[in-house]
């Protein structure tokens, strides 16, 4: 399985309802996909964890990459890992203060 962390720039025309609408999806879609992640939004930036199969996370990063809810999309670290750390979350929602738990869960 891979790991992949990224950080992005939200286009100013983007709500916190906005975001809540992306995670509702996503949670359906990651669940379907076999993906696992968290996502944080703190009015400005996204931090998003994402992790399974190989081809699979790097499809839907390239979806995402292409979103134009944001830009300034780049890829912060990316590993192999045996094991997922949000193995219950299809997609936690992280409290907007708190990138330091999504970067930290990157090194788990
Ligand atoms: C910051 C951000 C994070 C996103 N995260 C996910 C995600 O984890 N899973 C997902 O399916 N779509 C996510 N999306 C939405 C995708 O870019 C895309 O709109 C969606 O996958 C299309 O789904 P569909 O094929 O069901 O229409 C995200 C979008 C943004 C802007």
């Amino acid at each position: 399985m891979i790991r992949i962390l990224y950080f992005s720039t939200a286009r100013t025309s983007v709500s916190h309802s906005d975001v809540d609408d992306i995670v509702t999806h996503a949670v359906e879609n990651n669940a379907r996909m076999g993906i696992t992640g968290a996502l944080a939004y703190n009015g400005r930036n996204f931090c998003q964890l994402l992790e399974g199969d190989e081809g699979k996370v790097r499809a839907l990063i390239e979806t995402i990459s292409k979103d134009d809810r944001h830009s300034g999309f780049k890829v912060i670290d990316e590993r192999a890992v045996e094991a997922r750390h949000y193995a219950d979350w299809s997609l936690k929602r992280v409290s907007e203060l708190d990138f330091s738990e999504i970067i930290n869960a990157m090194q788990a």
